[in-house]
């Protein structure tokens, strides 16, 4: 099993943040589907394995005032701190692997791009999923993209979980309701395709 910890650190140590191939100038989709969550700009958002991704920038510009980043990687977010300044003192940032994660109050939206996908272990996505129930508030919503049934079988070197709706649904078990789901095909900084499945789901009542 890889140490998640040093496999992330070196890819961050060792490659400029728009060098690598999930790198997006805009994560427009994930500001489209955090939009159809109608959140109003007090709700609290964490970004899981946010990396050093611009989601949190531009939900700052947007005037969200409780957003949160998570990230194995400590130098991933020291990327994000550094570029957004003194706006980063205004973001909550936790340096830990989301299967450990005690979440410190609930969270009104989990947004994850790229990172459940990488938990081939059932043992670790059954971590991931009570780690998510506990952060998540009642009738809180979750965003996940992963890459899709068609998509590519390894990221960043990695082996990881393709999925649709079915399969996502059923991974994560009866309390949730699938509100949209989608494709989307990625280009990345060398010129490749990715097709990634992308999924907004509400928690059922009782279930966090
Ligand atoms: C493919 S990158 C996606 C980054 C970002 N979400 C984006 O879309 O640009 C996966 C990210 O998840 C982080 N990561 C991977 N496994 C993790 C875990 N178990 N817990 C927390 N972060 C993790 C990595 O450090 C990396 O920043």
């Amino acid at each position: 099993m890889i140490d998640r910890k040093s496999h992330w650190e070196r890819v961050y140590g060792s490659k400029a943040p728009q060098a690598v191939s999930w790198y997006q100038q805009e994560p427009a989709l994930s500001l489209r589907l955090i939009a159809n969550a109608r959140l109003s700009l007090d709700a609290p958002l964490v970004d899981i394995g946010g990396g050093a991704s611009v989601l949190v920038d531009r939900l700052c510009e947007q005037g969200y005032g409780s957003v949160a980043v998570l990230d194995v990687s400590e130098r991933a977010l020291e990327v994000a701190q550094e570029r957004l300044a003194d706006r980063a003192a205004a973001v909550d940032w936790y340096a830990e692997d989301v299967t450990g994660f005690r979440p410190p109050h609930r969270f009104s939206l989990w947004h994850d791009r790229a990172v459940f996908h990488f938990l081939t272990e059932p043992g670790d996505r059954e971590k991931y999923i009570n780690v998510l129930k506990q952060a998540l508030e009642l009738g809180g919503q979750l965003i996940i993209i992963t890459f899709a049934i068609d998509g590519p079988a390894k990221c960043s070197g990695l082996d990881i979980v393709q999925y649709d709706a079915d399969k996502l649904t059923a991974e994560l078990g009866t309390g949730f309701e699938l509100l949209e789901n989608g494709h989307e095909i990625h280009l990345t900084p060398a010129g490749g395709q990715q097709k990634f499945a992308y999924f907004r789901l509400r928690a059922k009542s009782g279930v966090c």
